[in-house]
């Protein structure tokens, strides 16, 4: 049996990440996929006074627990279920509980610095970055922020310009230098998702190569 072929998908926040794997997700229901998303993955603060949670810059790299997020790709790849952290944003901490995650023939991985960090990046077989229009994307984080998220006008704002905006220059933006395909207009691009399932479909038709 061929091993499992990682699908990575970056992008800027509130680009449609999130939506863009969930249709592919539904398109391959008939498939063993595996699906994390590296905002589990963000180091829990509950330590930190609350006040102090949200003058964290969330965008950078340094946000994330990378080590056990490439521990649990290292694991689902070699065949072994694993237990992903539960995240809560309106708190900045990790949850309780855990979600089990069965192991996969897929293993589609979501998140803003996906394609940036090389030790993720060096586990996917396909690379996607989903791209959406920066004003489209506020506005979308904008309304999220606020309704899901716990969160004030001011405060996602405030945090837009101070971390989101610099980091997705520093870090997001060029990691779209590492993409295989470039997904336009977000999540709403069926044609585009209808043929990134075809490519997957067949990946996992394909026997395996020769050793
Ligand atoms: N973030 C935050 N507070 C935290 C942790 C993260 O505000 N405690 C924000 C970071 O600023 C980062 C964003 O969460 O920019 C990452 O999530 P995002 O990519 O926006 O979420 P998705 O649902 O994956 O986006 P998409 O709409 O592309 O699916």
């Amino acid at each position: 049996m061929s091993s499992p072929l990682v699908v990575g998908i970056a992008g800027g926040t509130a680009s449609g990440k999130t939506t863009v794997a969930r249709k592919v997700r539904e398109a391959l229901a008939d498939c063993r996929v595996a699906f994390i998303d590296q905002d589990s993955y963000y180091r829990d603060l509950k330590d930190m006074p609350l006040e102090d949670r949200r003058q964290v810059n969330f965008d950078h790299p340094d946000a994330f627990d990378t080590e056990l997020l490439v521990e649990h790709l290292k694991q689902l790849r070699s065949g072994q279920a694993i237990q992903k952290p539960a995240y809560d944003f309106r708190t900045s901490s990790r949850l309780e509980s855990t979600v089990l995650v069965e192991p996969g023939d897929i293993i589609l991985i979501e998140g803003i610095l996906v394609l940036h960090m090389k030790e993720v990046r060096d586990q996917m077989g396909v690379k996607i970055y989903v791209d959406a229009d920066d004003d489209l994307r506020i506005l979308r984080r904008l309304t999220r922020d606020i309704k899901d998220r716990g969160r004030d006008f001011d405060h996602v704002v405030g945090q837009y310009l101070r971390h989101v905006r610099p980091m997705h220059m520093g870090f997001v933006e060029p990691s779209k230098h590492f993409a295989d395909i470039i997904i336009p207009h977000g999540g709403n691009n069926d044609i585009a998702i209808g043929m990134l399932v075809g490519a997957l479909r067949a990946r996992l038709a394909a026997p395996p190569p020769p050793r």
